[in-house]
């Protein structure tokens, strides 16, 4: 039984789609467990960037069964386009995306009321990426939600949705002072959609456990990362789902006892999208210095992204949470010119040391953190691909993150190619 768990160990963007897409190759199977459309997986397939929110990273690989699972909140028209947009890149959408028919519905009113509410927060603004993801699932918890399912029965989701967007139109105007959806229009779009995303709809839990059973390596692919998981990451500043492995099975069906290997993403530095806490945010030079080598601007929002240190409370906070073990570090190449590379080795909070990442977030913004400065390696990485093409610092670099950890680092990746990854150990 194979059943491989990619998960983000930061705050997402640790290039999960990536790794997700070189697994694919020698899985059967790719699950999308959770989030939505406000991931952006950049994957490269045959040379050209591709940029994935819903589907699988799975999808370019040739009989690879693509799932998105009942935990994923799906954004029909996002889907629609996102499937048009990779089939103009010559990749076959058919047979090989299966959608669970529980998987809740992302509405345009979800979309205007996360707007109204980001704004009516001000300076305390989440900076959310707008996709709608927090107010859906939210009526799926207050159960005013609409599944995939619904679609297929389009008299009833007709008379469900007019009885929902009364309330919700209620919500914009008379709470927020927003301007009203539009029942009619959502309702057209909707039947658009419904007529593409139907053919895709499945039970898919029995599908998924059936691929378990008889010896097919599955991999479940998570979105964003676990810092901004709902329940551990640095609340309120997160997102609005279970992002760590725990999230498997809520989001799939598959039973917690049949999860294999957990294996962990992790940049060799860290960045962060959006508001809150970022212990080791870099001052502006070497900030821009990893933006702008490591092309750190959001794939979903375009916003460019706070770039600082790698934090080793923070990550083995994350590897506890999803019980890892062994790690992939992504981006290695991005520090390739830097002469010393600062790690956070612990922190200190009101002159204290301590070495646990606080819960709260007032906390975690009043820590310091405690830098060990390592020796950087001032060569070009990208075109490594075994240990031995890699130079001694950077082989001392991630020996140091294994010994600072507890994990190891299994895998490495030196570049946005597909190819560009040394395997220090096969994982599948
Ligand atoms: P991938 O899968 C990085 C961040 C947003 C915001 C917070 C809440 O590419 O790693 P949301 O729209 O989810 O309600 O926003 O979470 N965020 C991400 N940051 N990578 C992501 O996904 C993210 N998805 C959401 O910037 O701070
Ligand atoms: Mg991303």
């Amino acid at each position: 039984m194979s059943a491989l768990v990619i998960v983000g160990t930061q705050w997402g963007d640790e290039g999960k789609g990536k790794i997700t897409n070189f697994y694919a190759s020698r899985a059967n199977m790719v699950v999308r467990f959770q989030g939505g459309a406000n991931a952006g997986h950049t994957v490269s397939v045959a040379g050209k960037k591709l940029v994935f929110h819903l589907l699988p990273s799975g999808v370019s690989v040739p009989n690879v069964q693509c799932i998105i699972g009942p935990g994923v909140v799906l954004d029909p028209l996002a889907l629609v386009e996102e499937i048009g947009y990779v089939r103009s890149n010559g990749i076959d959408v058919g047979d090989n995306l299966l959608i669970d028919v529980g998987a809740h519905l992302v509405m345009p009113y979800h979309k205007a009321v996360e707007a109204a509410e980001e704004q009516a927060r001000g300076g305390d603004a989440i900076g959310t990426t707008h996709r709608g993801i927090g107010p859906t699932y939210v009526d799926r918890c207050s159960r005013e939600g609409l599944t995939c399912g619904d679609l297929a029965s389009f008299d009833r989701f007709e008379e469900k949705l007019s009885g929902i967007v009364s309330r919700k139109n209620d919500i914009l105007t008379k709470l927020y002072g927003a301007e009203p959806v539009d029942l009619d229009e959502i309702t057209e779009q909707m039947r658009a959609v419904a007529k593409v995303l139907v053919p895709h709809l499945s039970d898919t839990p029995g599908l998924i456990r059936s691929a378990i059973t008889s010896g097919d390596n599955v991999l479940f692919e998570g979105a964003q990362g676990a810092l901004l998981d709902i329940g551990f990451g640095t609340y309120p500043f997160v997102t609005s789902s279970n992002t760590t492995a725990a999230g498997v099975s809520p989001g799939t069906g598959v039973p917690p006892t049949w999860i294999g290997e957990v294996i962990g993403v992790a940049k060799a530095y860290a960045t962060r999208v959006g508001a809150g806490p970022f212990p080791t945010e870099a001052e502006a030079e070497p900030a821009a210095l990893i933006c702008e080598r490591g092309a750190e601007f959001g794939a979903t929002t375009g916003r460019p992204r706070r770039c600082g240190w790698l934090d080793i409370v923070a990550l083995r906070y994350s590897l506890a949470l999803s019980g890892i073990q062994r790690l992939i570090i992504t981006k290695l190449d991005v520090l390739d010119s830097l002469p010393r590379i600062p790690v956070c080795v612990g922190y200190t909070l009101d002159g204290t040391s301590i070495d646990t990442f606080p819960r709260d977030v007032d906390t975690l913004r009043r820590i310091q953190p405690v830098y060990e400065e390592l020796p950087g390696w001032e060569t070009d990485t990208s075109g490594a691909r075994t240990s031995a093409e890699l130079p001694e610092k950077a082989l001392a670099y991630l020996k140091r993150i294994e010994e600072l950890s507890g994990a190891s680092v299994a895998v490495v990746s030196v570049g946005a190619d597909s190819d560009a990854i040394v395997e220090f150990e096969r994982l599948l």
